[in-house]
């Protein structure tokens, strides 16, 4: 196939449509098989549950072409199991972990043409989702559901690329300490709007949510974790029950520890002693690793010593292995990488 004509080097992060995605319903107790289909519109009834009561969740997983010229995706298996998650918590069917794969799989063979090329910089950006369905007007759960997954190719998730970021210690809560913070709900995502929306006016990049119960502990942003390096090259990243666990996040730990020979710690992290660390940086998938230059709390500026202009270099080192491993380019762990062609 010929890849498409699109200036992959500028692309942003944003929605292209793409030939085919999959899609499947679920009715009478049961998913069907599913099938790829040329239409990206969704028709449903006015009070489809999704509509009115936000019964819905997604992943987020990348397509990479590698160095050697195939197209592969990174950890499937666990945005498979992350769904799972997300549907038990929300009262939605599960959507089977050998179907979730078998869907990337076709989605990515039929759009292999917006498979951004090795060395481009892009990605082609997956995004499986579910929702319910059918009239519900009555606060229950629906009784049908739609999973679908489509693909877009996307460039860097923060404009300005690897240009370290200026973070707004948040005074909006993103999770409640017993909500569903640890999975991926799309209700998640509609409350934090407000937030990003008015840091974004006040001219900072991100927000930092604290814990929602102390207000003392760094939990994340609207859509990934933080990594800190300390002075003496540790790395650290929040442990707590209402953040999403993020794939890269957790790749990254076994990066930093066996690729890298660094000490990892996943433990709570203060507000109070992000002053001490020696660089910051957000880890998911758009996300990939975006350096954090600048943290603001209430008007205090805490500057990382790895300053405005460049990633620090321990968060350097860990980008450069992660997305080695991702491209092809450094032998990945067993079973990290999903062959498609
Ligand atoms: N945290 C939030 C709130 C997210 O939306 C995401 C993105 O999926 C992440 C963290 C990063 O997770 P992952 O690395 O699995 O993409
Ligand atoms: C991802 O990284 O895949 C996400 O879902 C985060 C979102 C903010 C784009």
């Amino acid at each position: 196939m010929m890849s498409k004509n699109i200036d992959w080097q500028n692309l942003g992060f944003g929605y292209i449509q793409t030939d085919k995605r999959f899609v499947a319903n679920y009715k009478n107790g049961e998913w069907d098989n599913g099938s790829l289909t040329d239409d990206a519109n969704i028709v449903m009834n006015e009070c489809a549950c999704v509509l009115q009561y936000a019964q819905t969740c997604f992943e987020g997983l990348k397509a990479y072409t590698t160095k050697d010229g195939h197209i592969v995706t990174f950890r499937p298996d666990l945005n498979a199991d992350r769904l799972i998650s997300s549907c038990e918590r929300l009262e939605m069917p599960v959507f089977p972990k050998d179907k979730f794969i078998d869907a990337v799989t076709q989605v990515v063979a039929a759009n292999a043409d917006y498979v951004p090329p090795y060395g481009s910089g892009a990605t082609l950006y997956l995004r499986p989702y579910m929702f319910g369905i059918n009239s519900v007007i009555g606060v229950k759960p629906a009784d049908e559901y739609q999973f679908r997954l489509f693909a877009t190719p996307v460039g860097p998730y923060f404009k300005g690329g690897v240009k370290p970021l200026t973070i707004k210690v948040s005074d909006f809560d993103r999770a409640a300490p017993h909500g569903t913070g640890n999975i991926k709900a799309g209700a998640n995502y509609a409350m934090s709007l407000h937030a990003i929306v008015t840091a974004h006016h006040e001219g900072y990049d991100e927000n930092m949510y604290l814990d929602p119960a102390t207000r003392t502990k760094v939990e994340e942003t609207g859509g990934a974790n933080f990594l800190f390096i300390t002075k003496d090259n540790k790395v650290v990243t929040p442990k707590s029950d209402s953040i999403l666990p993020s794939i890269t996040r957790r790749s990254l730990m076994v990066v930093a520890k066996d690729y890298l020979g660094l000490e990892v710690e996943e433990r709570e992290v203060l507000l109070e002693e992000i002053k001490d660390f020696a660089e910051c940086g957000l880890c998911g998938t758009a996300a990939v690793i975006s350096p954090v230059g600048k943290i603001v709390d209430h008007g205090k500026e805490i500057c990382l010593p790895s300053g405005m202009n460049d990633m620090g270099p321990v968060t350097k080192k860990l980008y450069e292995t992660l997305t080695g491993i991702q491209m092809g380019e450094i032998e990945a762990p067993h079973g990290w990488i999903h062959r498609i062609k």
